[in-house]
């Protein structure tokens, strides 16, 4: 497969994955989360799948396409483990959808800031709630789900907050 299929291929799955987990959590109330903002792609895919909700976008720092830029209230600019506490005072098990795209290409890094989400899901998931992410998180307590038949196993990861 061609470099280019395979981008094409990440990108296709990552529309896939959204939409199924949007619509998964239909029934549940409360705010997306948006935890990497990049150029602004997915949280602008969001908007349009997720028209009622607010969702809120956390960024290291932001270097989006304009257009794909939150309001200032709807941001958390800061590194993950500075700002996702803050919003925990917030939205204490209250968030139905989490959308994580943090990867960095840096197994290490990665690793370590999977370990640290993971460590705060707990405390945001509201019950029932979807946690989709570019990386595999290490919560034993939730459940797995089942990707949408068409992506590739390992494209995505899928937990169903306890
Ligand atoms: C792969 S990009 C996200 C792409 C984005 N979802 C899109 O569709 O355009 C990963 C983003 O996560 C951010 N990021 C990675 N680790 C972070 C952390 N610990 N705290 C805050 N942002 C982080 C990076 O700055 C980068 O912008």
């Amino acid at each position: 497969m061609s470099r280019l299929d395979s981008f094409i291929r990440r990108l296709e799955a990552q529309r896939r994955c959204l939409e199924f987990a949007a619509g998964l959590v239909e029934g549940l109330e409360g705010p997306v989360f948006e935890l990497g903002l990049g150029n602004g792609r997915t949280f602008d895919h969001l908007r349009e799948i997720c028209p009622e909700r607010e969702i809120f976008v956390f960024e290291r720092r932001v270097q989006a396409n304009p257009d794909c830029i939150p309001e200032p209230d709807y941001l958390f600019e800061g590194p993950i483990a500075e700002t996702l506490p803050l919003a925990i005072e917030r939205f204490a098990r209250a968030v139905p959808l989490i959308h994580a795209d943090l990867g960095s290409g840096r197994p290490e890094i990665d690793r370590a800031t999977s370990a640290l989400l993971a460590g705060l899901l707990p405390d945001l998931m509201r019950p029932g709630g979807i946690v989709l992410s570019d990386q595999d998180l290490p919560w034993p307590a939730a459940a797995g789900v089942e990707l949408p038949a068409d992506v590739a196993p390992g494209r995505y990861f899928m937990l169903r907050a306890p």
